[in-house]
């Protein structure tokens, strides 16, 4: 079969580049009623992206074999973060070796072993929270997930180190987030100078702390749950160690894959959870943690935060729902297009947790956390910081909303509530036990 695109919308490149960026999911939304499941679209500087929304499609894509479609090449940008080594930049037998070393990590089972360590950052943080005035949660949210993956994945212990590394690393991310990081060859000519240079120097100092806790964990591993304990101990199949490079790029993976995400989709939880009390009158009274589930599972369908997942670069011509795609083209999987078709979800906008009550996600019609051999190594992890933290607020307070609600906003790849999640927290009574207990001894 002939390679060619499917049709799409023929206003110019500069147009749907605009349309792409400032209205991320509206404007494609528009396109699919449009166009339907399967459409092209022309962004400057870019090959032609082939955006897909129909589980079936889904479905082929993430078990294409490896060698015919690259979401690694796709994601290059973070090469000066990230490192060469990260699993995210990595395609076809590099990327699985190098998924195997870090799957073991990741394993639910394992996450639960760092429940601990998560709950008292999330009680710390929690408690310092106001009520009864407006109150962005965004920041806080931020700072929260930060802290736990200094702590869970990298291994930091309170001290010194966590605070030069916490500096550090939010600067490298902050730089992350600025218009010079999508432009390599700006870099190349800055080096040493200007705002590059600055990071490079940040980074230097990064990898120096870290180098130097890699060698005092392997010369005492001690008895650690966390991440880098894991990494440290990984093999590969002929007996060798991950290297250092390797740790400290698989480090910064998790924190750039893992920090902004999860503080993004928290953000989503609590701006959804303002508008809809009876929801959180139900997670009040949640025994088994059922609902809490389907409440998490309802943000990440409601707002994906990645929008899409990895766009994958297609290698050799391939036939994909019967439609043959052509070397060069890309092909973007649309979870927020397939979380809004109204033949999946009906009342697609509306946020509902109870339509995932008695029902399990679809593998190919709830896809946030991508799909196939590159799904999200941390949704484990993402998934228990959620519930941890949507169940210490919903124990202590009740959310309300502090203006109208605003549209999403794009921070480079994720999306984000548009108001920071502005909302205001009023406390909830304390059972009248406790209560009485605590009336009792003041006035003893
Ligand atoms: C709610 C939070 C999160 C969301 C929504 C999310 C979503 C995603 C998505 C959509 C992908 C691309 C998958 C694909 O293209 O098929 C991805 C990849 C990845 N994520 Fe997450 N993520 C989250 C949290 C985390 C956390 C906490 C970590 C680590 C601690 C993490 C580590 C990774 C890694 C390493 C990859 C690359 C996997 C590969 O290329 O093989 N993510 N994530």
């Amino acid at each position: 079969m002939r390679a060619t695109l499917p049709p799409g919308p023929r206003t110019p490149a500069l147009v749907q580049t605009i349309g792409w960026w400032s209205r991320p999911t509206a404007y494609v939304e528009r396109l699919r009623d449009r166009y339907g499941t399967r459409f092209t679209m022309r962004l400057l500087g870019q090959p032609p992206f082939v955006v897909l929304s129909d589980p079936d499609d889904l479905r082929e894509v993430f078990t294409t074999s490896p060698e015919v479609l690259h979401p690694g090449e796709g994601a290059r940008l973070l090469e000066p973060i990230v490192g060469a080594n990260s699993v995210i930049l990595l395609d076809e037998a590099p990327h699985l070796e190098q998924r195997r070393l870090m799957l073991p990590a990741f394993h639910g089972e394992r996450m639960q072993r760092l429940t601990g360590l998560m709950t008292e950052l999330t009680d710390r943080e929690l408690d310092s929270w106001p009520a009864g005035e407006p109150v962005e949660l965004h920041g806080r949210l931020q700072a929260l997930t930060l802290e736990i993956i200094l702590r869970a994945v990298f291994g930091l212990d309170e001290g010194d180190r966590l605070d030069r590394l916490r500096d550090k690393l939010t600067a490298i991310l902050s730089f992350g987030e600025s218009p010079l990081s999508l432009l390599p060859q700006a870099q190349e000519r800055l080096r040493g100078r200007g705002r590059f240079g600055r990071f490079e120097r940040d980074r230097e100092a990064v990898d120096r702390e870290l180098y130097a806790l890699m060698e005092e964990r392997r010369a005492d591993p001690g008895d650690r749950d966390d991440v880098l304990a894991m990494l440290l101990a990984a093999v590969r199949e002929d007996g060798s160690p991950m290297s250092d490079e390797e740790i400290r790029d698989e480090l910064l993976t998790a924190l750039v894959a893992g920090h902004e995400t999860t503080a993004s989709s928290l953000a989503f939880a609590f701006e959804q959870l303002a508008r809809a009390p009876h929801v959180q009158e139900r997670l009040a009274s949640d025994e088994g943690g059922r609902y809490l589930e389907a409440t998490i599972n309802e943000v990440l369908r409601l707002r994906p935060v990645l929008p899409n997942a990895e766009p994958r670069l297609v290698k050799q011509d391939v036939t994909i729902g019967g439609h043959t795609y052509p070397a060069g083209s890309v092909l973007i999987l649309a979870a927020a297009l397939v979380h809004t078709d109204p033949r999946i979800y009906p009342a697609p906008h509306a946020f509902r947790p109870e339509r995932f009550r008695d029902t399990k996600p679809g593998t190919y019609t709830w896809i946030p956390f991508g799909g196939g051999r590159r799904r999200c190594l941390g949704a484990s992890f993402a998934l228990l910081e959620m519930r941890l933290v949507l169940r210490a607020s919903s124990e202590r307070f009740t959310i309300h909303t502090a203006g109208p609600q605003q549209p999403t906003r794009r921070r480079m790849i994720t999306i984000t509530p548009g108001d920071g999640a502005r909302v205001r927290l009023e406390r909830r009574s304390r059972p009248a036990a406790a209560a009485a207990d605590a009336e009792a001894a003041l006035v003893a």
